[in-house]
């Protein structure tokens, strides 16, 4: 059966995103700069440069092949209408996700079908009717919870998060949007699957218990 999961980047003390991150001021408490120090192991991997034709070059080796496995295993996304709003300006016209993305919204939109496989899905009845939806169009592959952390954190509320993979990098925010709080007790059970050591994170993940 389709495996539900998380894959995201994480500062040392715990946000998904620096403060003021927002498209129309880049220079707001240099957000920029702590979102590429947050995302340099993912952004160096040749897969993903192959993918968002950033050009040849980039690292291989265990980090690359895990981005390769992320793409490959996913067969829907789902995420938060901040998440795409900023990605609706930032992503090239190809959309980096070839599947149907479900975006959890309040604001009523048709479809936004990208060339290349994306098609975007405004979804206005909760998460739940999102998951539905992705597991249907995932078939038997798996279903990414792309972020940002308001949705991450109402799927792991639903209890539905199967693997939690965390790509911990050495840089501290001070601020921005934090993934672990508005948890509802008990929150999920989590064991260490798997570590791994790469130049500009350190590779955590958990699987459900
Ligand atoms: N570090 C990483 O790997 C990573 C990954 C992904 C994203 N990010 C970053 O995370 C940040 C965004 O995260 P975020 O937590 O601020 O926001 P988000 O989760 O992307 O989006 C939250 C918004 O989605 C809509 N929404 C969420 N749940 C809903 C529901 N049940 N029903 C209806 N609408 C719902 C609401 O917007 P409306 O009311 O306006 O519709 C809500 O304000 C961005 O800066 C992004 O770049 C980081």
């Amino acid at each position: 059966m389709s495996k539900v999961f998380v894959n995201i980047g994480l500062s040392l003390d715990g946000y998904m995103a620096p403060e003021g991150m927002t498209m129309d001021n880049p220079g707001y408490k240099n957000w920029g700069a702590k979102w590429g120090a947050l995302m340099a192991w993912l952004l160096n991997q040749q897969y993903f440069r192959e993918k968002l034709n950033f050009g040849p070059g980039g690292e291989t080796g265990p980090v690359n092949d895990m981005v390769r496995h992320t793409f490959e295993r996913t067969g829907a996304h789902i995420m938060g209408k901040r998440m795409f709003d900023q990605g609706e300006v930032s992503w090239p016209e190809e959309a980096p996700f070839h599947t149907a993305v479900y975006v959890l919204t309040h604001e009523k939109r048709d479809p936004w079908v990208r060339p290349g496989g994306t098609t975007f899905y405004f979804i206005n009845e909760g998460p739940e009717r999102a998951l539905a939806l992705a597991r249907e169009a995932a078939g038997s592959l798996d279903i990414r919870i792309s972020g940002g952390a308001d949705v991450i954190q109402q799927y792991l509320n639903l209890g539905v998060v199967d693997e939690l993979e965390i790509a911990l990098a050495p840089v501290l925010f001070g601020g921005g949007r934090r993934l672990f709080e508005n948890l509802s007790e008990p929150g999920p059970q989590f064991r260490i699957d798997n570590v791994l050591d790469g130049s500009s994170a350190t590779h955590l993940r958990y699987v459900r218990q």
